[in-house]
């Protein structure tokens, strides 16, 4: 049996997502599919994508659905890994639909418990994402909801290097009543980014001061920061971190795609136009 699901890209409101407040995220055109036979015996897993040093959390996470082995999975993906894009929750519920499992509580309750492997105690965005395939206002614990896209191209610049979820939801923690100002502040963004999500223009603004919020929440690097002023001065709308930081991508909403993508490559980093105007 066969299970596909994409990737995603948090356009506001990642780590205040974490204390209740809301995010809103955009599916990638990027897909992992993975490809399951029973056998008899050990869990056999055939793949191009973890490095070694990934490949025991890779293990361990496939170990919670396959606690007894008893399966052939192959897995083949287009999604970058470890940068922002949701890889594994793609993967948690390919892995999930390849099983058979079809309803959204079941998909969700699989692909959580390989997710809690990857990331600690994720709160369930990403998952939601690569299980709808469409923009989502998410609120942890609450019904999801399908809100719109933004009407123009979005990018996504690979920093060259990885965050850590774990570690980064950590030191927003360890921030104290600073972190948690900022957090609230973050909040009542996500909801003015709502009401102006057809308006690339607002929005892109209030993305850019997102990404402020973040760099002073101490989930920014210098790279992160380098990577959101090239965006700009190439006429990006607005641009920011994605997912947990300490890495990973800038996203960026464009009209034309080209002059940021080539601006990043002139500087040495890897871009992808993530979605094209709808
Ligand atoms: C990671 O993609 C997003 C965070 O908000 C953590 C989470 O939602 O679990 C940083």
């Amino acid at each position: 049996m066969k299970g596909t699901a994409g990737g995603k890209l948090i356009l506001c409101g990642e780590h205040a997502v974490v204390y209740g407040h809301p995010a809103i995220a955009i599916p990638v055109d990027m897909h992992t599919t993975v490809e399951y036979e029973p056998r008899q015996g050990a869990l056999v897993v055939e793949h191009d994508l973890w490095s070694p040093r990934d490949e025991d959390r890779l293990d361990e996470a496939l170990s919670k659905l396959f606690p007894d082995g008893g399966a052939h999975l192959k897995i083949e993906s287009d999604l970058p890994i470890g940068v922002g894009l949701g890889s594994s929750a793609a993967l948690s519920v390919a892995v999930a639909r390849a099983m058979g499992a079809t309803t959204d509580d079941d998909i969700a309750a699989k692909a959580m418990e390989m997710e809690r492997v990857f990331h600690g105690d994720p709160s369930g965005l990403d998952v939601a994402v690569a299980m709808k395939g469409e923009t989502l206002w998410f609120i942890k614990g609450k019904p999801i909801r399908t809100i719109p896209s933004p009407p123009c191209a979005i990018v996504a610049i690979d920093s060259g290097t990885s965050g850590d979820t774990a570690q980064m939801v950590q030191r927003v923690k360890d921030g104290g009543a600073a972190a948690e100002e900022i957090i609230d502040d973050i909040g009542a963004l996500v909801h003015a980014a709502r009401g102006v999500i057809e308006d690339p223009r607002l929005l892109g603004e209030l993305l850019s001061e997102n990404h402020r919020h973040l760099r002073k929440l101490g989930v920014s690097t210098p790279t992160l920061d380098q990577i959101v002023d090239l965006c700009l001065a190439a006429k990006a709308y607005g641009a920011k971190l994605s997912g947990s930081g300490g890495g990973g991508v800038v996203l960026a909403l464009v009209d034309d795609p080209e002059p940021v993508l080539r601006s990043a490559e002139a500087a040495g980093f890897e871009g992808w136009t993530v979605r094209s105007r709808d």
